[in-house]
């Protein structure tokens, strides 16, 4: 096959302009330009007299205009500093999930065991571990395909974490000082209204529980009130209006509120739970 060579320069003003007609990110244009020539994206900006095949750039950009989101493209997404490899088998971390990942490294004990439920990439699980080396982490999922990834993940990121399928807690031993978890939290109507770049690419599994929003978080304080050791804590991050909602299940279920922290919108995030008198 012969490649067609074009300046850098004319391809990427080109696509920049095709992005903007096409009400895309013209700044999408110069990540997945940045991945092709193995440089940041400051090097692509200041190099336009290189010479490229434009086509493996048009490629994926042709999966952008028809909605894919650009992680999934790019194969990795930036989490607390990290990067992690995502693929259509896992939720794309989102940046407010940082906000559980901060609540969680302020309060765990030294040495505590840790469980993270619904692992997806692994990106909180990891960066527990990778920052707070002294914890023990498990991160489980229910979905082998999510795990998969996980694994990759914890392979280059030099994670030590253990891994393991589970449908919540069911299928492992023994207390945890913290179980930590971002569950699937989206009401089933709201699911179906979601924007299609969401909806129609990343899985179903991590998005909604349910009709209420609220399911896999009441059955993890299920599990959670004879899983939890002494002084145990559940840190879960909870859905844009969900606060009410969570704190009801949580007087229901045994527990109490702790703190809830916001996220950089002001929108509460992540709830810090214990149980009733422990
Ligand atoms: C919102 S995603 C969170 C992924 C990742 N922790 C993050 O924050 O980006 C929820 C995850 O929970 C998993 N999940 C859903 N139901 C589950 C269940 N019953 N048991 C274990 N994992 C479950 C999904 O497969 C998905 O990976």
């Amino acid at each position: 096959m012969r490649l067609t060579m074009t300046r850098l320069q004319n391809v990427r003003a080109r696509l920049r302009d095709e992005a903007l007609g096409r009400g895309k990110n013209p700044r999408d244009v110069d990540l997945l330009l940045s991945d092709l020539v193995g440089k940041p994206v400051t090097y692509v900006i200041a190099h336009g007299e290189l010479e490229l095949d434009a086509a493996p750039l048009e490629a994926m950009l042709a999966r952008r205009w028809a909605g894919e989101p650009l992680q999934y493209i790019r194969g990795h997404t930036e989490f607390y500093s990290r990067e992690f490899l995502v693929d259509e088998r896992v939720l794309i971390p989102r940046p407010d999930t940082e906000v559980l990942v901060e609540t969680a490294l302020d309060r765990a004990p030294r040495g505590a065991r840790v469980v993270d439920i619904g692992t997806g990439s692994g990106c909180i699980a990891i960066t527990l571990e990778r920052e707070r080396p002294d914890l023990r982490v498990l991160a489980i999922d229910r979905s082998i395909d999510a795990l998969a990834v996980a694994a990759a993940n914890r392979a280059r990121l030099g994670s030590h974490i253990a891994l393991a399928a589970s449908d919540l807690l069911a299928s492992t031993r023994g207390v945890f000082d913290l179980i930590v978890s971002n569950p699937p939290y989206i009401p089933r109507d709201e699911y179906d209204g979601l924007a299609t770049e969401v909806r129609d690419h990343e899985p179903r599994i991590a998005l909604t529980p349910g009709p209420r929003g609220t399911e896999i978080i009441s059955r993890i304080l299920g599990e959670a009130l004879q899983r939890l050791a002494r002084n145990g804590r559940v840190m879960l991050e909870i859905g844009y209006g969900q606060e009410d909602a969570v704190r009801a299940l949580a007087d229901e279920q045994g527990f109490d509120v702790e703190t809830i922290v916001n996220d950089l919108a002001a929108i509460p995030r992540a709830v810090v739970l214990s149980a009733h008198g422990r």
